[in-house]
């Protein structure tokens, strides 16, 4: 896409999360913990046309990178993902997310009787299969919105 086109603006500097599944960018706000009231300036761009997947989501986070956990997070609904570290208008840095093997406490279990939904938590673990995720402690497995099992802190 040429630059007139562009719906959304380019960033001075922050986080570009490109190639999201269409109706997915919800969700990565979510992940990312951004509501509003975080007073980040983010841009959103939902269902715009992509060569590489029909429609896309876009996630434009301004003066902020995203950590480890965010990233790992994300790459379970938006596997195509690219992360670009944007510095002074430049790209500075582009990778694709990559589905880490398991996720440590930032996916709650549905499970109200596995062990990590007690009074003394014990951290959740979930190892990630290749359309799903199973929690390591009752091997409850996790296909659907995902992004609705995300811890809140
Ligand atoms: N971008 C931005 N602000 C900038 C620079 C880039 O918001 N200052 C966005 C672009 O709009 C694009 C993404 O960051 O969505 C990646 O930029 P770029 O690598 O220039 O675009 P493409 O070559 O289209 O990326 P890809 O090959 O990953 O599709
Ligand atoms: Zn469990």
């Amino acid at each position: 896409m040429s630059d007139h086109e562009l719906r959304v603006s380019k960033i001075k500097s922050g986080t570009v999360i490109d190639h999201i599944p269409g109706g997915q960018a919800l969700n990565v706000l979510a992940i990312l913990g951004i509501d509003g009231s975080t007073g980040e300036a983010v841009s959103v761009g939902m269902n715009v046309p992509s060569d590489r997947l029909g429609r896309k989501d876009i996630v434009k986070v301004e003066s902020r990178e995203l950590s480890q956990d965010e990233v790992d997070v994300i790459s379970l609904i938006a596997p195509m993902a690219s992360i670009n570290i944007i510095r002074d208008y430049e790209v500075q840095r582009k990778h694709r997310v990559e589905r880490p093997d398991s996720v440590q406490g930032v996916l709650e279990c549905p499970n109200p009787s596995c062990i990590t939904n007690e009074r003394e938590p014990v951290q959740t673990r979930f190892t990630v299969l290749d359309d799903a995720v199973r929690c390591d402690y009752c091997e409850t497995i996790v296909r659907d919105n995902i992004a609705e099992h995300i811890s809140d802190d």
